[in-house]
């Protein structure tokens, strides 16, 4: 099986590791996480399990409690309503993602994913012998980014076999409205096509916006398998916590390779997930509290940059994903030029599926003190690049 080679991202990478043995003081913008420490009493949870000698081996479709959680999380707030045996506790959302694609995409399967897009969705379907097909994220100033509908629907064909949604979205920061949403439940139930929903970003969302989970839209229950996990929402990314909830043939299915490749995520973090999903809400509206402030930061930045970047506000997530303004420069030049002269590292759209260009993404969960570095810093590159 040929995966499609990172080479562009790598060879930025290694032209910053180079910049950074010189001395340079690099500001990294590229990793996909939360800047925040986990909760501590999530942390203490895991400590407790420890000291206990909770080290061995669990269920392995998860720990009961943290199942039960589970169930009453996804009941209460995402108005998903499934038994115990239809959740399944996996190695991060990733495992969730890679699980639900291969138990369904057969050889030559089309899956249907809005570009740009988090790339391991495309890499999961080729993986399975299915075949990725980009339907086009529209982008304007006026509405940001958002799924074109009539678009998607003219893209099913005989062989699709499922749409890969993910809201709000990595790379854009898009937050799909309901009534999007409503139009994608149509189509599946129209052609009778499988939904993976990844709402992995489902806590970080800012003003108006609201998450929607399609899988408790009417009739989709039994045909939408909801991913979701601890990295982003809870700071956890280290602790590779994510589930996935759905019918429970697809969810059989996942179990049995869940158990033959992984067998469980680790004891004691499920234990510490208990903690998280029950006892860390305060602590999770002051990370969006602040995640809310730096994209305001960001943006009005982006903004005062308008020789260079087209942006419209991120509706959530921790990504911005301005479009460069400057005449034929493709995201891997202008990354480039953000590298060489400003110092700063992001990830060329290029590298997010086939619409990637010409976009950027940079992360902006982050100290305010470094953002405040990045805008004097582009402030000047803005002065070099119009001069
Ligand atoms: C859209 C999306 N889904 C899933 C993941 C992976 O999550 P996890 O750390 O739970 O595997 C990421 C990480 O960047 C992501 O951007």
């Amino acid at each position: 099986m040929k995966l499609s080679s990172e080479s562009a991202t790598i060879r930025l990478a290694d032209k910053a590791k180079a910049l950074k043995q010189r001395g340079v003081d690099l500001i990294d913008l590229t990793a996909g996480q939360p800047h925040f420490d986990t909760p501590s009493k999530v942390k203490e949870s895991a400590k407790k399990a420890l000291d206990s000698g909770f080290t061995s081996y669990t269920q392995s479709s998860g720990i009961p409690e943290l199942i039960t959680a589970l169930r009453n999380k996804l009941k209460n707030e995402s108005g998903i309503d499934v038994q115990e045996s239809q959740i399944l506790v996996t190695v991060g959302a990733k495992e969730a993602v890679f699980d639900s694609v291969f138990c369904t995409v057969n050889p030559m399967d089309e899956v249907l994913i809005p570009d740009p897009y988090w790339n391991t969705y495309g890499e999961c379907v080729k993986l399975a012998g299915g075949v990725p097909i980009s339907v086009p994220i529209s982008y304007d100033e006026e509405n940001g980014f958002r799924l074109d509908i009539e678009k998607m629907r003219e893209s099913v064909s005989k062989r699709t076999k499922m749409i890969m949604l993910n809201s709000p979205h990595n790379p854009t920061g898009m937050v799909l409205q309901r009534g999007e949403l409503e139009s994608i439940a149509e189509i599946c139930k129209e052609n009778d096509l499988l939904i993976v929903s990844d709402e992995i970003y489902e806590k970080i969302v800012f003003d108006d916006s609201r998450h929607y989970s399609i899988g408790s839209f009417d009739g989709m229950s039994e045909r939408t398998v909801t991913i979701n996990g601890f990295s982003k929402a809870y700071a956890m990314t280290g602790w590779r916590l994510g589930y996935a909830a759905g019918p429970k043939e697809v969810i059989d299915k996942m179990k049995v390779l869940h158990q033959h490749t992984v067998t469980h995520p680790a004891s004691f973090a499920q234990k510490a997930a208990v903690v998280a999903l029950n006892e860390s809400e305060g602590e999770i509206e002051q990370m969006r509290q602040e995640y809310q402030n730096l994209r305001d930061f960001f943006f009005m930045m982006l903004q005062k940059r308008a020789d260079l970047f087209s942006s419209t506000k991120p509706e959530g997530t921790f990504y911005a994903f301005p479009k460069i303004k400057i005449d034929g420069m493709s995201s891997q030049q202008m990354a480039d030029v953000l590298l060489d002269k400003a110092h700063i590292l992001c990830v060329p759209g290029a590298s997010f599926g086939n619409y990637g260009e010409p976009f950027l993404r940079f992360v902006f969960a982050n100290n305010m003190a470094t953002l405040e570095k990045v805008d004097r810093r582009i402030e000047k590159l803005a002065l070099s690049v119009v001069q």
